[in-house]
C-alpha cells in the first residue's frame, strides 16, 4: 500500500470539536509555526516562563554547540514541583490525578494533594537512606501510583531514574544498573498480567546478584506474592532489601522539592540500537518538561475536564511523557491501568472507559489490530459517548486499522491523533492539531509548532513531493536527548554524522502534495514489534550466548497484528543436532535474555547462512526469504548461492513438521 493511495482520504475536524480546541484553525496553528520557524529562541523562551515555575529565571534559550545542546541555561527548577506543588494552591488540589484500576478491578484514586503526600514521605524515606542529587535508581515496577510515586520523588530530589519495563528479564536489568552504574533500585514484590503473577523482586534480586553497588532495593508489598510453595517471592536480603511501607512510615509529609538546574538529568532511558548494546538515552529538566507540557496542548488538546488515559507501560518513554510528566504538569487527571487488555475478557479497555468516562484516549496500532481481530461486538457492548479525542503511536498505523479506530471506537465523532515520535524526541514530533488540521489515515500529519522536520535523500538535498527520503530534523528542540549516557561519541555517530549538524531520526519517510509526512519505518537493523524497538542486533547477540548457537540472523518480517515480528536464523555448534525442539529452546531463551516480548516468532536452524565474499551475513537476502519465501535482486555478492536455495527449502521442511506436529 503506498502512500498516494491514501493522499486523498480527509477527515476535517467538526465545528463542533474545533469550536472548542485550544488551536481552533489552521490559520491559527500556522502562525505558532512560522513566529517558531522564525524566532526559536523568543518562542520558547516565552512558552518556558509562561508554563513553568522557576525557582531561579534562565538567562538565556539555547546554547547548541552541535550537536550538544542547553535549554533554558542557569535556570532552576523541579519537574515534581511542576506536576505536583503548583496545584496544590488551587482547587486542584482535591482533582484526581491518578486514577487507577487493577486487572481485578481494585480502584485507587489519588488526588494532587494525596499525590504530594505520597511522593513526600517516599523522597523523605529515600532521603533518611543517604539519597540524593546525582544518584542514580533503577525502576522496575508493575503499573501502579507507586510507580509513577518513585519516578517524582527522585524527580523531587534530583536523583536520576531509569524505569526499566516491567517486562524485561534480570539479564537486561543488570545491563543497564551497570551503565548506569546505578546506587539504588526500587521495586514491587509482584506484578500480574492474565491473572499470572510478574516475579518482579525474583528477576531484581538475579539482576543483581553481582551488583555490589546497589545499596538498597526498596520493594513495594503490592500482590503478597507467594510462589508454588507460599513462600514469599524472593526473599529480603537484610542489609539491602527494604519494605517501601516500612521506609514511609513515620516520614514527614512535607518535603522541599530541590531547586535544579534546567540541565540536571531527569532520567535515562535505554533504548534499541544497531548493535547489541542498549543506549542509554539522557533527558533533562526544563526542555523536556515544557515540550511534554505543551504536546498536552498542542496534540491532545487537553481541557482541564478531561480524564485522559494513555494505555502504554511506565517503562517506555510513552509513560513517561504521556502518562506521568505531560499530564500530570498540566494537572490532568491520568488514568493507570495495571493488566491485560483482554483480561478477563477482550472487552477490559471499553469497560474502563465507560466506567470511568475516559475523553482522551491513546493507544497503539498493534492493540487496535487485536481489537479489529476479536470483533465489534466487544466495544459496541459499552457506552463510548465519553471519548472526544483518539491517539495512536509506536509504529504507523495501517488505514484499515485507523478506519476502524474511527468508526467503531470514535463513533465518527473523535478526531485521531497519528503522533510520530521517538525515546530520543522525548515528546510528540509530527502529529495533527486536532482543531485544526485535517487528518488522513495512515498519515502523522504535520510537525507541531518549533519542530524543523524535513525529508531529505542521501546527499542531504530536500526530497520533493512523493518521494521517499530520510526523517531528520534541523533545528534543536527543547525535549530533545541531551546525549547517550557517558557515550558522547556513540551520540554523534549514531545521530549527528549521517548529516553533520542535522539530528537523523533513522526512519524514511515522504511528503505528499498537501506537505503532509508518512512515516514508513526504520532504514536501519531496528525492527518494531508491537511499538516495541527491538534491534536485530542484540537479539542476534543473545542467540550466540546460547551453547548450542554458532552464528545467528536476525531479521524482521511483516505480522498482521505485531506490525513486524522477529524471525532468527541460525547454525548450530558441529556436534548439535538442528531440531524443532532446539528452535522453541531458542525462542525461550531469547525471552529470558532479552524479555518475553522479544520472544521471537520463529528460529530457524539452517545449515549456513548466506554470506558475502568479505563475510558479512547478506540479512537483506533474509529479510526477502522471511516475506516471499524465495530471493530475488542481486546476488553476485553471495557467496555460496546454494545456500539460499537450501533455506527455503529447509525452512518449508521445518515449518512441515512443525504443522504435523501441531495436527497430531
Ligand atoms: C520509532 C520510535 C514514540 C514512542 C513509542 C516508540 C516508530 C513511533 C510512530 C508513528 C510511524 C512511528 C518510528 C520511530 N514510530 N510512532 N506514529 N508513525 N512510526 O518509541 O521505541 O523510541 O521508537 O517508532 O520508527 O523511529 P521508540
Amino acid at each position: 500500500m503506498s502512500a498516494a493511495d491514501h493522499a486523498d482520504e480527509r477527515f476535517a475536524p467538526s465545528a463542533e470539536f474545533s469550536a472548542h480546541a485550544l488551536i481552533r484553525s489552521r490559520n491559527d496553528l500556522n502562525a505558532l509555526c512560522e513566529r517558531a520557524a522564525r524566532e526559536p529562541e523568543e518562542f520558547w523562551g516565552e512558552l518556558a516562563r509562561q508554563e513553568l515555575h522557576w525557582f531561579e529565571p534562565f538567562q538565556r534559550v539555547l546554547q547548541w554547540e552541535a550537536p550538544f545542546a542547553r535549554w533554558f541555561v542557569g535556570g532552576r527548577t523541579n519537574v515534581a514541583y511542576n506536576c505536583i506543588d503548583r496545584h496544590l494552591a488551587s482547587w486542584r488540589r482535591n482533582k484526581a490525578a491518578i486514577v487507577w484500576e487493577g486487572e481485578n478491578g481494585e480502584q485507587r484514586i489519588l488526588t494532587f494533594q494525596e499525590l504530594y503526600r505520597e511522593v513526600a514521605r517516599f523522597a523523605n524515606g529515600l532521603k533518611s537512606l543517604g539519597y540524593g542529587k546525582g544518584d542514580r535508581a533503577i525502576i522496575y515496577m508493575p503499573m501502579v501510583p507507586e510507580a509513577a510515586i518513585a519516578m517524582l520523588a527522585c524527580a523531587r530530589l534530583g536523583i536520576i531514574h531509569s524505569v526499566v519495563f516491567g517486562g524485561f528479564s534480570p539479564e537486561a536489568i543488570k545491563t543497564r544498573v551497570d551503565d548506569l552504574e546505578a546506587n539504588l533500585a526500587i521495586t514491587a514484590d509482584a506484578g500480574v498480567r492474565r491473572g499470572r503473577e510478574v516475579p518482579l523482586k525474583r528477576n531484581m534480586d538475579q539482576a543483581l546478584r553481582d551488583c555490589p553497588g546497589v545499596r538498597h532495593c526498596v520493594v513495594l508489598h503490592h500482590r503478597g506474592a507467594r510462589d508454588a510453595q507460599g513462600a514469599a517471592i524472593g526473599a529480603m536480603q537484610a542489609t539491602r532489601d527494604l519494605w517501601w511501607h516500612e521506609l514511609v512510615s513515620g516520614q514527614s509529609e512535607q518535603c522541599a522539592a530541590e531547586p535544579l538546574d534546567s540541565e540536571h538529568p531527569l532520567y535515562v532511558l535505554y533504548t534499541s540500537g544497531t548493535t547489541g548494546k542498549p543506549k542509554g538515552v539522557v533527558h533533562t529538566t526544563a526542555g523536556y518538561l515544557l515540550q511534554c507540557h505543551m504536546t498536552m496542548q498542542w496534540v491532545f488538546d487537553l481541557h482541564e475536564e478531561d480524564t485522559y488515559w494513555c494505555t502504554a507501560d511506565v517503562g517506555w518513554v510513552t509513560g513517561h511523557s504521556y502518562i506521568v510528566y505531560g499530564p500530570l504538569s498540566m494537572g490532568a487527571t491520568t488514568l493507570m491501568y495495571e493488566g491485560a487488555p483482554d483480561f478477563p475478557q477482550p472487552d477490559r479497555f471499553w469497560r474502563v472507559i465507560e466506567k470511568y468516562r475516559v475523553s482522551v484516549f491513546y493507544t497503539s496500532p498493534t492493540a487496535i489490530r487485536s481489537f479489529i481481530k476479536t470483533g465489534d461486538e466487544w466495544p459496541q457492548k459499552h457506552d463510548l459517548s465519553s471519548l472526544r479525542l483518539l491517539g495512536s503511536v509506536g509504529e504507523p498505523i495501517n488505514p484499515a486499522a485507523w478506519r476502524w479506530y474511527h468508526k467503531v471506537i470514535g463513533g465518527e465523532r473523535c478526531p485521531i491523533v497519528d503522533t510520530w515520535w521517538q525515546t530520543e524526541t522525548g515528546s510528540i514530533m509530527i502529529a495533527p492539531v486536532p482543531g485544526a488540521v485535517a487528518t488522513k489515515p495512515g498519515s502523522a500529519t504535520l510537525p507541531l509548532p518549533g519542530v524543523q522536520a524535513d525529508i531529505i535523500d542521501s546527499h542531504g538535498a530536500p526530497v520533493g513531493p512523493g518521494q521517499q527520503g530520510y526523517l531528520v530534523i534541523r533545528h534543536p528542540w527543547p525535549s530533545m536527548f541531551r546525549t547517550l549516557y557517558r557515550d558522547d561519541a556513540r551520540y554523534k555517530e549514531v545521530y549527528w554524522s549521517r548529516f553533520p549538524g542535522i539530528y537523523f531520526t533513522g526512519d524514511a519517510a515522504r511528503r505528499d502534495a498537501d506537505g503532509y509526512f508518512w512515516v514508513l519505518g526504520r532504514v536501519d537493523d531496528v525492527i518494531n514489534v508491537s511499538g516495541h524497538r527491538l534491534s536485530t542486533m542484540e537479539a542476534e547477540s543473545a542467540m550466540v550466548r546460547h551453547p548450542a548457537v554458532a552464528e545467528a540472523a536476525a531479521v524482521g518480517k511483516p505480522h498482521e497484528l505485531k506490525g513486524q515480528a522477529l524471525v532468527v536464523f541460525a547454525t548450530v555448534k558441529s556436534g548439535r543436532q538442528r531440531s524443532p525442539e532446539l528452535s522453541e529452546e531458542l525462542r525461550d531463551w531469547i525471552a529470558s535474555e532479552i524479555g518475553s516480548f522479544a520472544r521471537p516468532d520463529e528460529v530457524r536452524l539452517v545449515e549456513a547462512l548466506p554470506k558475502t565474499r568479505s563475510g558479512k551475513i547478506m540479512r537483506r537476502l533474509l529479510r526477502e526469504l522471511v516475506v516471499s519465501d524465495k530471493v530475488s535482486g542481486d546476488t553476485t555478492t553471495l557467496e555460496d548461492y546454494s545456500v539460499i536455495l537450501k533455506l527455503s527449502s529447509e525452512g518449508k521442511e521445518e515449518e512441515e513438521i512443525l504443522s504435523e506436529k501441531k495436527g497430531s
